[in-house]
C-alpha cells in the first residue's frame, strides 16, 4: 500500500516527529496490533485470535450462562502456551512511555487488555483502558476479587472452571466481553481527552470495534491531526494526515528518536 501522498516512510516519520514537537495535547490510540511484537495475537490480523477462537465464546451472555464457554476461556492461556504474566513490552510500548517522559504525552487510550503500556513504565494515570484488563478477576455475584495469576494457578491445578471461594458465584475476568457494558467512567474520560486533544497517534487497531473507534473520530471532528500507524487497512485511513503501513515497534523507535533529536535530547 503506497504511505500517504506517495511520501517514504522516513519522510512521513519526520512529519510526525515535527507534529509531535509542536503539540500540547497529544493522544496515543492503541489496539492489538501494538502487542503482536510481544508475542500476543491480534483480533483480525492474518493470524489473530478469530481465526483460531470462536468471538461467539466472548460474549457475557454466553459466558455467564454457559459452563463450557467458561471452561473454555479459563483453558485459553494453556491453549495460547503462556501466560499473560509471561509477555513483555515490545519498542512500540516503550517509544510511547517515552513519550510521556519527555513530557509530550496528554494519555494513552488503549483497547488491549494485556497492561503492556504500564509495564512498560507509563503511568497508570495516564492509561485509559476501554476494554477492562486481564490483572484482576471478580466475582460477578458477591465482587470478590483475585489477581488473574492467582486463579490461573487454580486452573493449571486441574480446576476447570474457577468459581468464587466466598459464595460460589461466578469469576469473570476484568475485561469487558462482546456485549457487556464498557467502564463509564474510563469511556466518558476517553472522550473528552479525545476531544480536546490536538493529535491522536492511532497505532495497531484496525478501527472497526466501537465505542472504542470513536474516539480518534472525536479528535477529528474536534479539529486534531490524525496519525494512523497500521500494517492493515483501518477505518479511518481516508481521514489520516499521516498514514504509515508499517510494524509499530520500528516507526514509533524511529518517531521518538527524531522527536528527541528535535528537542536536543540525545
Ligand atoms: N504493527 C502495526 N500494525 C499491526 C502489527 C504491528 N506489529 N500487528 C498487527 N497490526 C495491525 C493488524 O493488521 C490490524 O489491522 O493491527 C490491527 C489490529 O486490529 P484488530 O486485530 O482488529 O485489533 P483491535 O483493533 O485492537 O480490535 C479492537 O476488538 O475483538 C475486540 O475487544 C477486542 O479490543 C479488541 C477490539
Amino acid at each position: 500500500m503506497e504511505q500517504t501522498g506517495g511520501k517514504t516512510q522516513d519522510e512521513l516519520i519526520d512529519e510526525l516527529a515535527d507534529l509531535i514537537v509542536q503539540s500540547q495535547r497529544l493522544v496515543v490510540f492503541t489496539g492489538a496490533g501494538i502487542s503482536t511484537e510481544s508475542g500476543l495475537p491480534d483480533f483480525r490480523g492474518p493470524d489473530g485470535l478469530w481465526t483460531k477462537f470462536d468471538p461467539d465464546d466472548f460474549t457475557y451472555q454466553k459466558f455467564i450462562s454457559d459452563r463450557e464457554t467458561r471452561k473454555r476461556i479459563w483453558g485459553m492461556s494453556e491453549a495460547l502456551g503462556a501466560s499473560w504474566k509471561d509477555f513483555q513490552p515490545n519498542p512500540a510500548h516503550y517509544a510511547v512511555a517515552e513519550l510521556e517522559k519527555l513530557g509530550k504525552l496528554d494519555c494513552v487510550i488503549t483497547q488491549n487488555v494485556d497492561g503492556l503500556h504500564q509495564k512498560a513504565g507509563n503511568s497508570e494515570d495516564k492509561v485509559i483502558q476501554l476494554h477492562g484488563n486481564m490483572q484482576w478477576v471478580k466475582c460477578l455475584s458477591c465482587g470478590d476479587r483475585h489477581r488473574f495469576e492467582e486463579v490461573e494457578k487454580w486452573v493449571a491445578g486441574g480446576v476447570e472452571v474457577p468459581e468464587c471461594v466466598q459464595c460460589g458465584g461466578i469469576l469473570k475476568p476484568d475485561a469487558v466481553f462482546f456485549g457487556e457494558a464498557m467502564p463509564v467512567q474510563e469511556t466518558m474520560e476517553a472522550e473528552r481527552r479525545s476531544r480536546m486533544c490536538d493529535l491522536c497517534i492511532v497505532i495497531g487497531s484496525s478501527l472497526v470495534v466501537y465505542p472504542a473507534a470513536l474516539m480518534p473520530q472525536y479528535a477529528l471532528s474536534s479539529g486534531a491531526k490524525i496519525a494512523i500507524i497500521n500494517e492493515g487497512e483501518t477505518g479511518l485511513d481516508h481521514a489520516a494526515d499521516i498514514r504509515i503501513w508499517a510494524k509499530a515497534g520500528e516507526v514509533m523507535s524511529q518517531v521518538v528518536q527524531q522527536v528527541k533529536k528535535r528537542l536536543g535530547i540525545d
